[in-house]
């Protein structure tokens, strides 16, 4: 069975998360997916982010949805985490699409949570679906969220496109199987912490293919898979052994 490691953020232990720099390293360390995270700004440009505000991997602070795509050049999204990084800015969208095109990698792509408003959020969905319409067909494509009201709408905009179903494990509830269909799901993405074998069989009963987050452990990471997961999402992809990765 094929087993799929994907860069969580892109190579997020070698450069800063959610940048081209992270998305590129993917290419040199023989890493054929990555995890990155879709926001909006006010202007509805959909950026590459985690979090809804600039505080924590930028030089600047406050929300997303308070800038345009103009500010983005003002923004130096690198120097947190090393010299060698300043200049690097947060993507936009359209970017980090030409670059998984340039490089042949494939992507999952997870929708946040727009705080802001519904407005922005169905926004998110309709500038998403558009914008992928520039990646090209030989590429592979997993949408994910945890916001499943969202992922579902998606999903209804989108049926070809595979959808996964993000879970924590507090939020992992006997009814997982029913926001699965809800949403016709093709993926699970549980989180690790606490998953066991029996849930793993449980998925794999329902005919759903799983990819477990976020494991930075090879020992774990090689448990999962024999315990017959499709795929595992990493901080340390470089790490894995090569049958993992070329
Ligand atoms: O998709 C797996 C993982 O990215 C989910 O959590 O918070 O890192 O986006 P988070
Ligand atoms: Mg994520």
């Amino acid at each position: 069975m094929k087993k799929t490691l994907i860069a969580h953020r892109g190579m997020s232990s070698l450069a800063p998360e959610n940048t081209l720099a992270a998305f590129s390293l993917c290419k040199e360390h023989g890493v054929k997916w990555f995890e990155c995270d879709v926001d909006i700004l006010q202007d509805g440009t959909v950026i590459i982010s985690h979090d809804d505000t600039l505080d924590r991997c930028t030089d600047k602070s406050g929300r997303l949805c308070d800038i345009t795509r103009d500010d983005l050049s003002n923004i130096d999204a690198g120097s947190w985490f090393g010299d060698i990084f300043t200049g690097e800015r947060i993507p936009t969208l359209q970017q980090m699409i030409c670059l998984a095109n340039d490089k042949q990698l494939n992507l999952n792509i997870e929708i946040k949570s727009c705080a802001a408003s519904a407005k922005l959020s169905r926004l998110l969905i309709d500038n998403l679906i558009t914008a992928l319409k520039d990646l090209n067909p030989e590429r592979e494509l997993i949408i994910s969220s945890f916001n499943h009201l969202v992922l579902s709408e998606f999903k209804q905009l989108s049926p070809q496109t595979p959808v996964a179903c993000l879970f924590e494990s507090h939020n992992l509830l006997d009814d997982w199987n029913a926001t699965i269909e809800w949403c016709q799901a093709d993926y699970i993405h549980p989180e690790d912490k606490g998953l066991t074998r029996e849930m793993v069989n449980k998925f794999k009963d329902a005919g759903i293919k799983v990819n477990v987050w976020t494991v930075n452990d090879l020992a774990r990471a090689n448990e999962l898979f024999n315990w017959g997961v499709d795929g595992i999402c990493t901080d340390i992809a470089h790490q894995f052994p090569s049958k993992y990765r070329l």
